[in-house]
């Protein structure tokens, strides 16, 4: 019997041992294609963090919705099926209505503000609006502001009128778009070039990197520079797991994470002018251009919804976003 516990004792530490060798794996999980911010973003983080992490952390990263589509996601951060993800910033309905801010159209005059926002006190704040329901943002990462895609040129509100629009799952878009009388579907990104393809939709909204590396500059007609919008991203873990890493691993990570937003926010500035330029040299898809007055048009048509959600987001917070436009 001594030999016994003996023996199991040394297979317990044995396995123990091993286990603390292991390097910690970090799946990152996403849903655009590799060659987009997101996409650049997460391969840089995984550069950095395997090279000054060495032998201590493995990143493996899922593009293309391959792993989980953003649904689905923070469910499985929570589950602890992956660890990192960036998710649009408009999918984060379930866990906090604060970031619901980051959907009122025609609130950031352009993508310079909102990088002043979220770089200010109230913008770093929101980063831990979710904390309570276990997720922890980590930072932000553009992607760029929206345009409107149809096949018929939308240039007046009028024009959008009875149409049907993939949104992201944000009850803010779908009202900026029952507020022109059209219809929101609430769809997966991972559908929606099918959904155009097939005529299951009439439209959608989404940045220049998006309706390029996805291809829907192919099965639109007409893309109406609207700018009305923003997709941009939460860098994000679950709290269990990131105060679980050893303090000198997390402290690496969080300086990667820094470093890799930098970078992907300076391919997001490159693809919005890139990305719309190759759209153009296709021929594939009209861009439209908005004068004052047109632009004016869906501004008066689509505003109106924040006082929908002024209670839900705050007026202060509101605020404190529309100043970031001023400085
Ligand atoms: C993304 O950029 O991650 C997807 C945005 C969308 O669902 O339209």
């Amino acid at each position: 019997m001594r030999y016994l516990i003996a023996a199991l004792a040394l297979l317990f530490y044995g396995a123990t041992a091993a286990a603390a060798d292991e390097p910690i794996t970090i799946k990152f999980s996403h849903v655009v294609a590799e060659n987009t911010p997101k996409g650049k973003g997460a391969l840089k983080f995984k550069e950095l963090a395997e090279s000054r992490l060495e032998g201590r952390v493995e990143v493996q990263v899922f593009a293309n919705a391959q792993l989980y589509g953003d649904n689905k996601v923070l469910e499985a951060l929570l589950l602890g099926d992956v660890q990192l993800a960036a998710p649009s910033l408009s999918k984060f309905k379930r866990y906090t209505d604060k970031l619901q801010l980051f959907d009122l159209p025609f609130l950031f005059a352009d993508i310079d503000a909102v990088d002043r926002f979220q770089k200010s006190a109230a913008g770093r704040q929101l980063l831990s609006a979710t904390t309570e329901r276990g997720l922890l943002g980590l930072g932000y990462w553009h992607n760029g502001m929206k345009q409107l895609s149809a096949n018929t040129a939308l240039r007046r509100p009028a024009d959008a009128a009875g149409l049907k629009f993939r949104i992201q799952a944000s009850d803010v878009i779908a009202a900026q778009f029952q507020a022109l009388d059209a219809t929101p579907l609430k769809k997966p990104f991972s559908e929606v070039f099918i959904l155009l393809q097939t005529k299951g939709i009439d439209g959608q909204e989404n940045t220049w990197s998006n309706i390029y590396s996805k291809k829907f500059f192919e099965v639109q007609d007409h893309i109406t520079e609207s700018d009305h919008g923003l997709v941009d991203y939460m860098v994000v873990t679950s709290v269990e797991f990131w105060h679980g890493l050893p303090d000198d691993v997390r402290r690496v990570l969080e300086q990667c994470i820094d470093e890799a937003s930098d970078y992907a926010n300076q391919v997001a500035l490159e693809k919005a002018v890139g990305d719309r330029a190759k759209i153009q040299q296709s021929g594939r898809s009209e861009i439209l251009q908005l004068d004052p007055a047109e632009r004016l048009l869906w501004v008066d048509a689509m505003k109106p919804v924040w006082a929908q959600f002024e209670d839900e987001i705050g007026a202060d917070l509101i605020a404190a976003a529309m100043a970031a436009n001023a400085e």
